[in-house]
């Protein structure tokens, strides 16, 4: 091949998305290069003699060996500047809605967009006087991005000195606002940086999680929660709700920021969330919901290589508000559709397949993922958080599969979502006796503070009440439910209360779609009020059967749609009611006598 007198590379090679060229200007790993005559999007992922493959983000259908390819010199990266909320990005950071525009429903290839809008003008007001000494990561300024978001504006990477020339004003995110002179002389601010998206950004420290994510969701917030920087694992087959969860804690969660990334489902499952979202209003302040999220997506139909760096895209997003000192939230949905992007891409490249074909390098991959989460100092100071919450689609269900495998264990939370509970329409299906959050005991503390001193012996009596159950039902396989002791049947009884009245949580009731803390609290008060009731009334000769119907337990099974602001009063009733238990009991034992 004669490339000395050719400018820019040549296509060599072509499979799928992968692309060989030779000839290529001083290439380097990850460099972004335009492939073909149409200008494809590739970056370049292996480098071997003067050959340069590059996994390209756009169909390469009607691509010929010997088109161009002409090397930006820049990394992937993302743009990060006021007007990335509310956006849809696709995997590569170009706003779906601009794509439309320029090419219609059917997306063109080699359609380039600008990330962010350039001419608009945002309200920029400094936070640090002229004169004064900044550094990279520091806040110079603010704009109110939207009505729920304020962008702290930062310093650029690489940047430190005397900052000169800051004034209140309407700048576009290209506009100048500040100079910086240090001892590499002066550098122009505006509120614009690139960072690539393979590499973290960096912080001052990482800290241990001490916070919940709140959740509003029962089994999650009281039996299994995620640390605010903590990462977890939802992993079920198809149809067990792990996009429902991932939407509930989207629109539900406390974080402040909100990255949904959809990740190689099929189109239909994003279309859901594409028009739903826009529509939501932030339960909270009644305030649209897209005014505090990013959504990335790359369905199933769309090219596999943009789909591997959607992921990157998603964090890098969330780092970077991360910096602003916000508790952000990261939803992937789902990993197995990215790392069967990375598996196809690995077998283009005839790289050795490890387990199930997946490349030997999959576990560093989904583990330096979930890494770029964390509760973490940030330069500025201030603490910020990225919580990372993927899906997991093993297929059948079974997750001794290399994806399941390698996310357990990185993540410190798995809600196990279980086929059988969703075939019995018990939603949430997580499974309460796989599942498990290793943050627990970190977070005792705040929620003993916060939440209630109880919180902790409720948890532990809940917890007990439901694995007593599953070994009296062993039991029961043998020597069936009428030879149980009473004892026993009042254990099965109180444990169908658990789980029908408070693990079951119905997404799409608008009073039991999300639970405050306070009222999940009382909810578990009245169920182990009723157990001590109905203990005590078995101790007396009662049969369990006798108690069915009785109004405590109506009382406790309508407390889930019970309205927060009353949530009070009604507690007080269901107390009054189980009193009645042992008046009941009394009277009966008075008649008995
Ligand atoms: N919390 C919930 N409340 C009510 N219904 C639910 C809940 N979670 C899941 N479902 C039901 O299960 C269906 C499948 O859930 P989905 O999240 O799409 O599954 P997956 O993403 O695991 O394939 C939903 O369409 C809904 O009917
Ligand atoms: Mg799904």
């Amino acid at each position: 091949m004669a490339t000395s007198n050719v400018k820019n590379g040549i296509i060599y090679r072509i499979s799928g998305p992968v692309v060989t060229a030779k000839g290529v200007q001083q290439p380097k790993m990850y460099d972004v290069v335009q492939v073909g005559d149409s200008k494809l999007i590739g970056e370049i992922i292996k480098l071997e003699g003067d050959s340069a493959i590059i996994q390209v983000y756009e169909d390469t259908s009607g691509l010929k060996p010997g088109e161009p390819v002409v090397n930006t010199g820049r990394q992937l990266s993302v743009e990060l500047a006021p007007g990335l909320i509310g956006s849809i990005f696709d995997g590569i950071q170009r706003p779906l809605d601009k794509i439309r525009e320029e090419s219609g429903d059917f997306i063109e290839r080699g359609v380039s967009v600008e990330p962010l809008d350039k001419k608009k003008r945002w309200h920029f007001v400094p936070k640090v006087k002229n004169g004064s000494d900044v550094k990279t990561g520091m806040i110079i300024g603010e704009v109110a991005e939207t009505s729920l978001i304020t962008h702290r504006v930062m310093v650029p990477p690489g940047i430190s000195g005397k900052i000169s020339g800051l004034k209140e004003g309407d700048y576009t995110i290209v506009d100048k606002i500040a100079s910086v002179s240090g001892d590499s002389g002066t550098s122009d601010v505006s509120m614009l940086q690139r960072w690539p998206v393979r590499m973290p950004r960096p912080v001052i420290e990482k800290m241990p999680p001490t916070m919940p994510l709140i959740t509003g969701q029962r089994i999650i917030d009281s039996l299994f929660p995620v640390a605010k920087g903590g990462t977890s694992a939802v992993p079920g087959p198809f149809g067990s709700g792990k996009t429902v969860i991932q939407h509930q804690l989207a629109k539900w969660s406390d974080s402040e920021v909100v990255v949904y990334v959809g990740c190689g489902e099929r189109g239909n499952e994003m279309t859901e969330i594409l028009t739903t979202f826009p529509e939501l209003k932030d339960p909270k302040t009644g305030k649209p919901i897209m005014d505090r999220t990013i959504l990335i997506a790359n369905t199933s139909n769309m090219p596999v290589a943009a789909r591997e760096a959607s992921i990157y895209t998603g964090i890098t997003i969330a780092e970077y508000y991360r910096d602003m000192g916000y508790a952000v939230a990261l939803m992937a949905d789902s990993t197995s559709r990215w790392a069967e992007a990375l598996r196809e891409i690995s077998g283009r490249l005839e790289e050795m397949p490890g387990e199930e074909g997946y490349p030997a390098y999959l576990g560093r991959k989904v583990s330096e993922f979930y890494e770029r989460s964390g509760m973490v100092r940030v330069l500025s100071g201030e603490i910020g958080s990225v919580t990372a919450i993927g899906a997991v689609s093993p297929p059948g269900g079974d997750t001794s599969e290399p994806v399941s495998q390698n996310t357990l264990r990185v993540t410190r939370v798995f809600w196990a979502l279980d086929a059988s509970l969703a075939n019995r329409r018990h939603f949430p299906s997580i499974n309460w006796l796989n599942s498990y959050s290793l943050y627990y005991g970190d977070l005792k503390g705040w929620y003993a503070e916060n939440a209630g001193s109880e919180w902790d012996s409720l948890h532990s009596r809940v917890m007990s009440i439901l694995q007593k159950e599953a070994e009296i039902n062993e039991v029961v396989q043998l020597v069936g439910y009428d030879a149980l002791p009473e004892k026993e049947k009042e254990v099965l009884d109180i444990a169908k209360s658990v789980r029908e009245d408070f693990l079951q949580q119905s997404a799409f009731d608008d009073v039991d779609t999300y639970t405050s803390l306070h009222k999940q609290m009382l909810m578990l008060k009245a169920i182990i009020a009723m157990d001590e009731a109905e203990s005590r009334a078995v101790s007396r000769g009662v049969l369990v059967e006798q108690m069915n119907g009785i109004s405590a337990k109506q009382k406790v099974a309508r407390m889930k749609l019970a309205k927060e602001d009353s949530i009070d009063a009604y507690y007080d009733d269901v107390v009054a009611a189980v009193k009645e238990i042992d008046q009941i009991m009394a009277s009966k034992e008075k008649v008995m006598q």
